[in-house]
């Protein structure tokens, strides 16, 4: 039995903020964030839209796409670092909100890894022959995350939610042909966010000191990216018997440009193969991948029989690689 997917969605808010925008009130410039990143602009979600609703509905359009309804649906997982509370998981927030009623939800936190992760997990659970249609979902709400005093991040990242639904094949050599995760908790301090936990609870203290912000040491980050996700599409390529010639297109995860510029001369990949969207919506973490693929698939970059690369590095640290024959 394979795992395929059968449909994909994504959802993006409707608010653009382009670099000028964000230099009205932060130290920056158009200039110095294309050049340095690739990012020309990202989305934010408004008040009350939260990271469960972006989920919620990037999950509708994977549904319609597959031709499932909710209530067939029998599996959620959710990848995201900014849930809309603690607890309840944002999966059983998505699970009331689409209806699915007959579901087992949960959350898992790869950060921007978080939606190749889910993947695994939900190809190993259909696996099993008690699954039929998973629905995973990345979705985030960074902008709830950014510290708008710390220029070096809050350029980076923007808001948005992708879905797919995986549902088990008959035929073998199509769908999600391999994994490849990885984690290395010993770098976690390059990429964190400090507090809203058991170690640094809410406080005054902790809000005065800034603890409930993402922080990252970018040049650290940087290296780690390359070097990973080389090392994790080299192996799956190898332990598949394959070469990089014989990838239609890579989606990796959309950080930087130069990261990925950087990632496709070390695998010798040309850029044109590169599926690239970070310059409309920056760094999506979880949700980065899921979106990217989605438009992928629209707007006709992969199509059926294409060996498909999806690659992915994010905060623990964590990443992965996956390869997909689109059926
Ligand atoms: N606008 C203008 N100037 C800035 C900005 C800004 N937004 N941010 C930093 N600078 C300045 C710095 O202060 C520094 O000035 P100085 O030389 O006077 O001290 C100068 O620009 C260079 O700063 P660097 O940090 O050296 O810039 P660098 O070239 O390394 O680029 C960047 C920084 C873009 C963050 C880069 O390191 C990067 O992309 N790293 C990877 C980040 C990433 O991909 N993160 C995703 C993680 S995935 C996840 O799990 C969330």
């Amino acid at each position: 039995m394979s795992v395929v997917i059968k449909g994909t969605g994504s959802y993006t808010p409707a608010t653009i903020k382009t670099n000028d925008d964000l230099a009205e009130f932060v130290d920056t410039s158009e200039e110095w964030i294309f050049t340095r990143t690739g990012i020309k602009e990202r989305r934010f979600a408004t008040e009350g839209e939260n990271t469960s609703h972006m989920g919620t509905e990037a999950s509708r359009r994977a549904l319609a796409d597959a031709g499932i309804l909710a209530s067939d649906v029998d599996l959620v997982i959710v990848a995201t670092i900014t849930p809309d509370m603690p607890f309840p998981s944002t999966a059983c927030l998505i699970q009331t909100q689409l209806g699915v009623s007959n579901a087992v939800c949960m959350d898992i936190e790869a950060a921007c890894s978080g939606f190749l992760y889910i993947m695994e997990v939900a190809a190993s659970l259909i696996k099993t022959g008690r699954y039929q249609n998973a629905l995973i979902v990345g979705t985030e709400k960074l902008s709830s995350i950014l510290d708008w005093e710390d220029r070096t991040t809050c350029v980076l990242f923007g808001d948005g939610a992708g879905a797919a639904v995986l549902g088990p094949s008959e035929s073998p050599q199509t769908g999600l042909l391999d994994f490849k995760l990885g984690a290395d908790g010993a770098n976690g301090e390059v990429l964190f966010m400090p507090g809203g936990g058991s170690a640094h609870p809410a406080t005054g203290a902790s809000v005065d000191n800034r603890l409930h912000f993402l922080k990252m040491r970018g040049k650290e980050v940087f290296k780690l990216a390359v070097k990973v996700m080389e090392q994790a599409a080299k192996e799956i390529l190898e332990q598949n018997g394959l070469n990089s010639d014989q990838l239609a297109c890579v989606i990796p995860h959309q950080a930087n440009l130069r990261i990925i510029e950087l990632l496709s001369s070390r695998l010798k990949i040309p850029m044109d193969r590169f599926y690239l969207n970070l310059e409309k919506y920056g760094n999506t973490s979880a949700a980065s991948i899921p979106i990217a693929l989605d438009e992928a698939f629209r707007e006709g970059r992969i199509n059926s029989g294409d060996l498909v690369l999806l690659v992915a590095f994010g905060a623990g640290l964590t990443w992965g690689a996956t390869l997909v024959r689109c059926p």
